[in-house]
């Protein structure tokens, strides 16, 4: 194992009814605070949350400002809204209530509020972020673990670039996660989500630290985990005991805890399909569902040892009688056929992409240096990788 140090500031209030710490968590807080409240299109109007969240808000006699229509993949342009009010009412904490672009797009305002020029240089990392205004979150999606991490990934449309980028100052204050608040999550969203939690346990499993069976074995009992859940979920998408399975695992899968002791695992299929949704705006979790089982074939070619460790862990296959690349290739193929299944894309022409713009997703996927761990990704294999999608 390597040395590490864990520290995870997050406080997280998980469960049935949870949405009450929030009065409190404000209250003890601050005297009067004066709040902006991030969400999106307006799902949390049709299904209750805003009122309860308001509900709270009120109850404390909070002032209360709002940013609504926060889009998926967020974008750079309601950032700046963000930050602009923050700075004109003075703001002192944001309230995210919503899946990953939200949270998201709220840790790029916490930021930039407290930031003399443009967000975007905090962003690409011209400037050093050395504070950011407090926030909290209530999740409604379980996919990305924003909500007990201090990443976040924003889209600048002009310049077609999606940028994660990541701040010790912008983890949340406190994340409230009621399994039920996803219950109106609709099938498609909700296996996204299955997968982005997936591909974070796969991006964490692939590194290249020595002894680290515990980890290993811990991710591996994740996934396991979702694969046994996942369809279950997807039979009753309103049943709290899936909800909860679910939120705990995608919050899990990101939160830091998979990192432990391990060199952080690989992470470039995370910065392919960055790049390829920073050209064309799909969902995330349907960008990974096409290129994570392409990745694995990719690599298992040169060193099948990882892949055929997830594919007898994981997916139960038996190893008798075949050699180490066919049963890693049993398992990338067993990855591929789950996540089909369950209703995720399969290639790119699901999408409608062709190879037309796989030059420009090459390039921002190197825009910055160094596109994977466990197996540094060149050009040429990034481009391999795009092909074997299409
Ligand atoms: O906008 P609203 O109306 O809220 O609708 C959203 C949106 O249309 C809807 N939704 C959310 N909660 C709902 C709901 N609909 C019904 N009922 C609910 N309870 O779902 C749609 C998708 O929401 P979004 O927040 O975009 O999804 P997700 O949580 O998957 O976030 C995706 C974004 O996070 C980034 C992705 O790249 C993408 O931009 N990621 C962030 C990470 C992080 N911060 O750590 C890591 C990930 O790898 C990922 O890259
Ligand atoms: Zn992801």
């Amino acid at each position: 194992m390597n040395i590490f140090l864990q520290h995870n500031p997050t406080k997280l209030y998980f469960g049935k009814n949870q949405i009450t710490k929030l009065s409190q968590e404000l209250a003890s807080y601050h005297k009067q605070v004066n709040v902006l409240l991030v969400y999106g299109g307006g799902s949390i109007k049709r299904n209750g949350v805003y009122d309860e969240v308001k509900a709270e808000l009120q109850s404390i006699n909070a002032v209360v400002h709002e940013l609504s229509g926060v889009e998926p993949n967020p974008r750079l342009t309601t950032v700046a809204r963000g930050v602009d009010i923050c700075k004109k009412e003075n703001i002192d904490f944001l309230l995210a209530v919503g899946g990953g672009s939200v949270i998201d797009c709220t840790k790029a305002i916490a930021a930039g509020a407290v930031y003399e020029g443009n967000t975007w240089d905090l962003i690409t990392r011209k400037k050093e972020i050395t504070d950011a205004l407090p926030f909290g979150t209530v999740l409604t999606l379980a996919a990305t673990g924003s909500e007990m991490n201090s990443t976040s990934v924003i889209t600048n449309w002009e310049t077609k670039e999606k940028l994660g980028w990541t701040s010790s100052h912008v983890f949340p204050l406190f994340s409230i996660l009621d399994p039920a608040y996803t219950f109106s999550v609709p099938r498609d969203q909700t296996v996204y989500g299955i997968v982005d939690s997936m591909s974070h346990a796969l991006e964490h499993y692939f590194h290249r630290t020595e002894n680290t069976p515990m980890i290993d074995g811990f991710i591996e009992s994740l996934l396991r985990t979702a694969v046994q859940e996942g369809p279950k979920l997807l039979k009753d998408l309103t049943s709290y005991k899936y909800r909860e399975t679910m939120m705990y695992i995608s919050t899990t899968a990101f939160n830091g805890s998979l990192a432990n002791g391990t060199d952080g695992g690989d992470w470039a299929t995370h910065r392919i399909e960055h790049a390829l949704s920073a050209v064309y705006d799909i969902p995330h979790g349907g960008g990974l569902a096409i290129l994570f089982p392409n990745w694995l074939e990719h690599v298992l070619k040169e060193d099948p040892s990882r892949v055929k460790q997830l594919a007898v862990n994981v997916f139960g296959i038996d190893p008798a009688g075949k050699s180490d690349e066919e049963t890693a290739m049993e398992g990338a193929k067993a990855l591929r056929t789950f996540w089909n299944d369950l209703g995720a894309p399969n290639s790119l022409r699901d999408y409608d992409i062709d190879d037309r713009e796989f030059d420009a997703i090459v390039e921002k996927t190197f825009v910055k240096p160094g596109v994977g761990t466990y197996k540094e990704l060149d050009y040429a294999s990034v481009r391999d990788i795009l092909e074997r999608s299409k």
